[in-house]
Formats: structure tokens, sequence, C-alpha cells
């Protein structure tokens, strides 16, 4: 009998998936390019926005939705975009384009469509209340982390599926969280996938940093991003926003609390901040599949 380990091409074919992922739309960050240059205004941002009908109307559905709780409807694009503001316009434009790539079903990990922009979106609320409640001067940036934290599932998912049982059983063996397993099993992990893919998409380095660190406790206490970020990740995951067969497998680490300096009576409050901006969630993923 032949004993010898046959080759395993999984890390190559996982990167070989990534490469194949349709690119991030050049327009949004041409807009974004546009919106931080002081000699143009908003009414150039929404020229280049105008030219993707399908990014105006995902823009307008989520203007109007309770993720950037404008007191008004609006109906057209220089409205939104004016009500909005730098920021918001920013966090607006990621959000729409992220949402075809998180509506996806993920077998692997046992979620549907509305799972992964649930959470995606959830998180991304949670950065909003949690940012305030922290005094994280930096929330846009954690936003659009938040909102793309988990995209390496998107590539992962084909191939942690054949090999879910064996992921879940490393994971209770070992005792370690669900990425852990996913990298001693598959040889890389969703945090590792989806930093690179963001990478290959242009996002800053902050974000890509923050993103591959959101479940590496190592990593994430070595900035406030990246901790901002895993925190905000595991209150919806607690809260069960969205969630897949991995989320029993990742724990708040009292390491994650002591960098952020966060008081277990602050991140109670967190948690109840955290709740009511899980309605809001509920609301936009409502309007976002009809
Ligand atoms: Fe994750
Ligand atoms: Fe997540």
């Amino acid at each position: 009998m032949n004993t010898a380990a046959r080759p395993d091409f999984t890390l190559e074919a996982v990167y070989e998936s990534m490469v194949a992922l349709p690119v991030f739309p050049k327009i949004v960050h041409k807009a974004l390019s546009v919106l931080d240059d002081p000699e143009k205004s908003i009414a150039d941002v929404a020229k280049i926005i105008k030219l993707d009908h399908g990014l105006v109307a995902n823009i307008l559905k989520l203007t109007n939705s309770a993720m950037f709780g404008l007191r008004q409807q609006v109906s057209d694009l220089e409205t939104a975009l004016a009500l909005l503001g730098q920021n918001r316009i920013r966090e607006v434009l990621v959000a729409s384009a992220a949402m075809p790539y998180l509506s996806r079903d993920l077998h692997g990990y046992e979620m549907s469509p509305q799972d992964l922009c649930f959470h995606s979106i959830g998180c991304a609320m949670i950065s909003e209340v949690v940012s305030q409640r922290l005094g994280f001067s930096n929330s846009s940036e954690l936003f659009t982390a938040a909102i793309l934290h988990d995209i390496g599932k998107i590539v992962l998912d084909i191939y942690v599926g054949p090999r879910l049982f064996e992921v879940l059983e490393r994971s209770r063996q070992d005792d370690s969280d669900f990425a852990m397993a996913e990298w001693e099993v598959i040889g890389t992990d969703h945090a590792v996938a989806g930093s690179s893919i963001l990478q290959q998409w242009e996002f800053p380095r902050d974000i890509c940093r923050a993103v591959r660190s959101h479940h590496d406790p190592d990593l994430y206490i070595q900035d406030r991003l990246s901790a901002m970020l895993a925190f905000c990740n595991i209150i919806a995951i607690q809260l069960g926003i969205g969630v897949g067969t991995d989320s029993f497998r990742y724990r708040l680490s009292d390491q994650l609390l002591y960098v952020l300096g966060c008081s277990e009576k602050d991140y109670l409050v967190c948690i109840e901040d955290a709740v009511r901006a899980l309605e809001d969630a509920k609301d936009v993923i409502g309007l976002i599949f009809g």
C-alpha cells in the first residue's frame, strides 16, 4: 500500500478562486477619491456614481433605510448625498457596492444569502454605537471594515463545506475557535482570505489589516481599529446576528476588553446599544430582500 501523502492543492485553489472573483466596482474607488478631493464637490461625486444604475438603486435603498437614519425619504441621488454628508457617503457607497457580494448562499458555513448580509450590516451598525460609546474617532473606517470583515467566507465556502465536520471536530478537540480550525484543516482561514480579497480590491491597508486580524488575538490587540472590529464582531455573534455554523466557536477575551479600555459595565451598555441596532439591521434586511 502506498502510504505517501497525496499532495493537497486546496490552498492553490483558494487563491485561484480569489483571483477569479469579480473586481470591486472601480467606480466606487473613483467616487471615494473624488470625495476626498477638496477641489471637488458632492455634485462631482454624484456624476461618477450615476454611471452605475445598480449602484444608484442600492444607494437610494440604503439611504432610505434605518441604517442611515435620514429624517426624510429621498428619491434622487443628489438629495441623498447632500443629506448624508461626507463620512456617511463613504459608508453608503461601500455598503451598496458590497451587497451583491454578501447576498450569497454559503452552504459550507450553513448560511443563507440573508445571513451574511444581516451579519455584515448588523456588525456595521453595532460599530457605530460602539464607536460612540468607547469614543473611537475613526468610525467610518471601522464601518467599512465591519461591512467587509467576513468577505473571505464567499471564497472559502466551497472548501469549508466538504470538510466542515473535520473543521468542527478540530475546533472541538483543540478547544480553538473556528477560524483557527479552518487554518489547520484548509491551510488558511476566512479572515486571511478576506484580507487578501480586500488587498486585491485596493482597499486601504488599515482596513485589510483589521479584517486579517478579526479572529486573531495576537494581532487584533496591536491596533485599535482591529480591536474594535473584533469586539463588534463578537457582539454580533453573541446576539446571533446572521450567524452560521461557526458562531458558537468564538468567544470574547478579557485581553480584548483590556486593550479597548472597556469595563464590564461599558461592555453591558454596548450590548444594550447593539440590541437596539439589531432592530434597525432587521429593517434594512427586510428592505433589501423585500
Ligand atoms: Fe469572521
Ligand atoms: Fe463575523
